[in-house]
């Protein structure tokens, strides 16, 4: 599975690809106004640092300013995915720009029907929301695994990527049900390094290091 990064900070996202964590970054408008930068500076200074797919999301609503939105934010680099939302208007500027070569991420995705639409439309990937899915009692992972379904069953390319992931338990789910790529915030990318009997091992490994007086440098 691959891991995107979902942030527009640049000093978090380094520091997790200098790590080869980072096989690509998501960014909505939410993420871009939180960071307090110039969208297209910003996506820029992303896409020059990471090799990946970096998602940038157009703000217009209608198809046509879309379309728009999306062929600019494309000029900013070879790797830019245009983000749209999962509208009948963001379908007919996926079909537009994937079939100009561009990379599309279809977003706010949160039934398999619209997963299938995508997919039709010409997606390279799929973001299904599986946190704000689970906010309401309904089951996140089983619309993953609904889509991996679909998809395998008509040989549809576009990617799965699951989004909206709140933990590292979401990670280790997506990546069994056969998510393509997750996308998460830093803090849950960092959070699946943590084991509680990792912690408590070490603590014993360092009382006996104290004891034994043991030095290596
Ligand atoms: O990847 C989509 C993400 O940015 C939304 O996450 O936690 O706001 O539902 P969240």
């Amino acid at each position: 599975m691959k891991f995107f990064v979902d942030t527009a900070e640049i000093d978090q996202i380094k520091e997790l690809n200098d790590l080869g964590m980072v096989d690509g970054v998501t960014t909505n408008p939410s993420l871009i106004a939180k960071s307090g930068r110039d969208i297209l500076e910003v996506t820029k200074e992303i896409c020059d640092l990471v090799d990946g797919p970096v998602s940038a999301e157009v703000v217009a609503l209608d198809a046509d300013t879309m379309l728009a939105e999306g062929r600019k934010l494309a000029k900013i680099a070879d790797n830019i995915a245009v983000k749209v939302p999962l509208t009948w208007a963001g379908l007919q500027t996926c079909k537009a720009l994937s079939d100009e070569g561009v990379m599309v991420n279809v977003t706010l995705c949160f039934s398999a029907n619209q997963a299938l639409l995508a997919a039709k439309a010409g997606a390279t990937f799929i973001s299904p929301f599986i946190g704000r899915l689970d906010d309401l009692n309904l089951d996140g992972m089983e619309l993953i695994g609904d889509i991996r379904t679909i998809y395998d069953n008509y040989g549809f390319e576009t990617q799965i990527l699951a989004a909206s992931i709140r933990s590292a338990n979401h990670m280790k789910d997506a990546a069994l049900i056969g998510a393509d790529v997750a996308t998460a915030p830093p803090a849950v990318i960092k959070a699946m390094a943590n084991h509680v009997l990792t912690d408590k091992g070490l603590a014993g490994f360092m009382a006996d290091v104290e004891k034994a007086g043991i030095k290596i440098l």
